[in-house]
């Protein structure tokens, strides 16, 4: 595929997308924007592919956020585009039916803090830097950041990290629950590949239903979320990869799992 602002790599089941203008330290403009959605369709639908990753290049910056040469004087119609298009786009990443990791190589700020918060898993350098300083450009986080960083770290954390726009150093991060692991830098993408690796030899199918029933289910009430979680799993059970794993798991041997 043909990209400009970005890089798709696939080995070994595992897709790496990489932001790719370390110029700008990897801000998001409207045409990357269109490049992630066109390789978010590809990965989707490319069934060899069982795990994503997703980075930035360089080494200062995973996403420095949306690129703010883009805001510069439009017009409230426009702002309201820039701000669905990018949400319509993480949307797609939460909710896309394989593992997401964000190996978070360094500044993750504004719509890059989005960026990371819609994927499944956070692996940090220990050089990262993350936050929402929208509010030092007299605007809001506009790609999910009011939604997704109060249910990931606490409304009052939330609104601490948006109300003052500062960063936070990767270490706090993992603390308040922000990224799953800190990592020296050199060891970033090897983390995010192995565990990366261990979801690609699970079934498929099977991950997906797991991150349907975590999905939808964080927005239900908990009845309704569990009695989800009770059609999902039978569903599970109804599957070739079930009769697998249980098969290997009697004959002491590891299943081989077909994602059907
Ligand atoms: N949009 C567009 N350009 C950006 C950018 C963004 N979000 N973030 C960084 N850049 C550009 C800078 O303008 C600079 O370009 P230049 O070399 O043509 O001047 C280049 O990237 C390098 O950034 P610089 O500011 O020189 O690096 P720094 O180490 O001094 O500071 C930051 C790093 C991240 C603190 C600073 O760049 C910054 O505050 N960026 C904006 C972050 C932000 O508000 N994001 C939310 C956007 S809604």
């Amino acid at each position: 595929m043909n990209f400009e602002n970005i890089t798709l790599e696939k080995k070994d089941g595992i897709a790496i997308l990489t932001i790719n203008r370390p110029e700008v330290l990897n801000a998001l403009n409207r045409k990357t924007i269109e490049e992630i959605g066109r390789a978010v369709d590809d990965i989707e639908n490319d069934e060899s592919v069982r795990a994503v990753i997703i980075t930035g290049s360089g080494e200062k910056a995973f996403v420095a956020g949306a690129d703010i040469n883009e805001f510069v004087g439009i017009d409230v119609v426009t702002a309201k585009e820039l701000s669905r298009n990018f949400q319509i786009l993480l949307n797609r990443i939460e909710n896309l039916g394989k593992p997401v990791i964000a190996a978070i190589n360094g500044l993750a700020l504004g719509g890059g803090c989005e960026l990371a918060m819609a994927c499944d898993i956070r692996i940090a350098s220990e050089k990262a830097r993350l936050g929402q300083p929208e509010i030092n450009l007299g605007i809001i986080p506009g790609a999910g950041g009011t939604q997704r960083l109060p249910r990931l770290v606490g409304i009052a954390k939330a609104k601490e990290l948006i109300f003052t726009g500062d960063m936070i150093d990767a270490r706090e991060a993992e603390r308040i629950g922000l990224v799953n692991r800190v990592v020296p830098p050199e060891s970033v993408m090897d983390t995010a590949v192995e565990l990366a690796k261990k979801m690609a030899e699970k079934s498929p199918f099977i991950l997906k239903l797991a991150k349907e029933a975590i999905n939808t289910g964080v927005n239900m009430d908990i009845h309704s979320a569990i009695s989800l979680e009770n059609d999902l799993v039978t569903i599970a059970f109804t599957t070739e990869d079930k009769e697998e794993g249980m098969k290997a798991f009697m004959e002491k041997r590891k299943p081989e799992f077909k994602g059907r």
